[in-house]
């Protein structure tokens, strides 16, 4: 079924913003963050104008109400990636707190100098730096699947790091620099099969493609809110219970106990274990509702509509001379198109692309490891939705050639 994509931008109210007079944004950069429905925005306004309370600790009605508002979002967000059970869902800021939290409970608790983690070369930030400041604090040793001159995975060097004892394979599901979807139900396999758990960054997976943390057998599954249809400032980790209940706490204070005295403590069941003080309750009503929207429309349908605009823009970008899009083919990727363009600096090509309101990122993308390997700074990132439109791409190309216009 093809998306209606006409009446899905009309929930969309920025999409109508003109950036200068008479000039529509057109949002390219999904991949940095997605847009908002008016579902969604409208849900935390209610919270605020109607039940507006501390979770977990009064009695009164609005406390209830919150309460129950923001364990039903939990529901949602478990059954949206098939989650055995709400209370595997812990709520974290976003994707790269997720992976944190893993590194400091489970890898701090698990790990010892020596041990192998196992991360890729397409890994961005998020998923690297973590594992940097556990390797200077604990020698850990860090290895990495390479990345082939096409974006994909070299499996072939995976499988001979498996025999060396790994503890860890961390990997993102989808690359938010070359647009790789990665094959993770096989990477996780191969990992267990060494012995290995498994961290998913789903950063750039969850909101585009249906993610089944079962079917996968995810050990671990990292994500944001803002990457789909959500708030910002509110992320999920996934678990499996038996991990999750094995692991010290993260942050220390209210919600996360069960009981302190002057000296010590006792640390609460899961999920409130991890979620230490006050936490991001509006956000939460707003990350269940955009489960829900996203559910109305159906992730296949919003995966099925993003390979569409994807195929079609990379065609039409790589009929502009001068332009390299970087990664595999579209059958291979989710909807992320990353250029250099005839020696023009990424961010002279956005800046020009911003005189017609087009949204695009410049630079590493949080990804510089990556950038370097393909031997370049920066890139230009076109990124798209299930609001994408091909007139969009073509927006973009006719852009593309104003820049070489200017740079002659
Ligand atoms: N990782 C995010 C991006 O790719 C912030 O833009």
């Amino acid at each position: 079924m093809s998306l209606d994509v006409v009446s899905i931008r009309r929930q969309f109210p920025i999409l109508d913003r003109e950036v200068r007079p008479g000039i529509k944004v057109v949002y390219l950069d999904s991949t940095a963050t997605s847009q908002k429905p008016e579902p969604v925005i409208e849900a935390m306004n209610e919270y605020y104008r109607r039940f507006n309370a501390n979770i977990h600790r009064g009695v009164h009605t609005l406390a209830e109400e919150a309460t129950a508002a923001y364990e039903l979002a939990r529901e949602k967000i478990a059954k949206f990636i098939n989650a055995p059970a709400a209370r595997e869902i812990i709520y974290t800021r976003n994707t790269t707190e997720s992976i944190n939290l893993v590194a400091y409970t489970w890898a701090r608790a698990n790990l010892k100098a020596g041990d192998l983690v196992i991360l890729t070369e397409m890994e961005h930030h998020s998923n690297l730096v973590p594992w940097h400041i556990l390797a200077a604090e604990r020698g850990i040793r860090l290895e990495f699947i390479p990345v082939t001159n096409d974006g994909l995975l070299d499996l072939d060097v995976y499988r001979s790091l498996l025999s060396q004892d790994p503890k860890l394979v961390s990997f993102t599901h989808m690359s938010n620099v070359l647009g790789t979807i990665t094959p993770a139900a096989e990477i996780i396999k191969l990992a267990h099969e060494a012995g290995a758990i498994t961290v998913v960054d789903g950063a750039q997976s969850v909101p585009h493609l249906k993610v089944d943390v079962q079917k996968l057998d995810a050990d671990f599954l990292a994500f944001s809110a803002h990457k789909m249809c959500g708030p910002t400032g509110i992320g999920a980790l996934y678990g499996k219970a038996d991990l999750l209940e094995a692991m010290p706490p993260f942050m220390g204070g209210g919600d996360m106990i069960k009981e302190v005295k002057l000296r010590s403590f006792r640390p609460n069941s899961i999920p409130a274990k991890f979620e230490a003080g006050t936490p991001a309750i509006a956000e939460s009503v707003g990350f269940g509702a955009a489960v829900d929207f996203l559910t109305s429309i159906g992730m296949e349908n919003v995966a099925a509509h993003e390979h569409e605009i994807t195929e079609y823009a990379l065609e039409r970008l790589e009929e502009i001379p001068g332009v390299k899009v970087f990664g595999p083919s579209a059958d291979k990727k989710g909807g992320v198109a990353s250029f250099t363009f005839d020696g023009v600096h990424p961010h002279d090509v956005a800046q020009i692309l911003d005189r017609d309101g087009i949204a695009v990122r410049a630079g590493h993308h949080c990804a510089q490891p990556l950038h370097e390997k393909f031997g370049i700074p920066a890139t230009t990132r076109a990124s798209f939705y299930l609001y994408s439109t091909k007139d969009e791409v073509d927006k973009l190309v006719e852009g593309i050639y104003k820049v070489k216009k200017v740079f002659g």
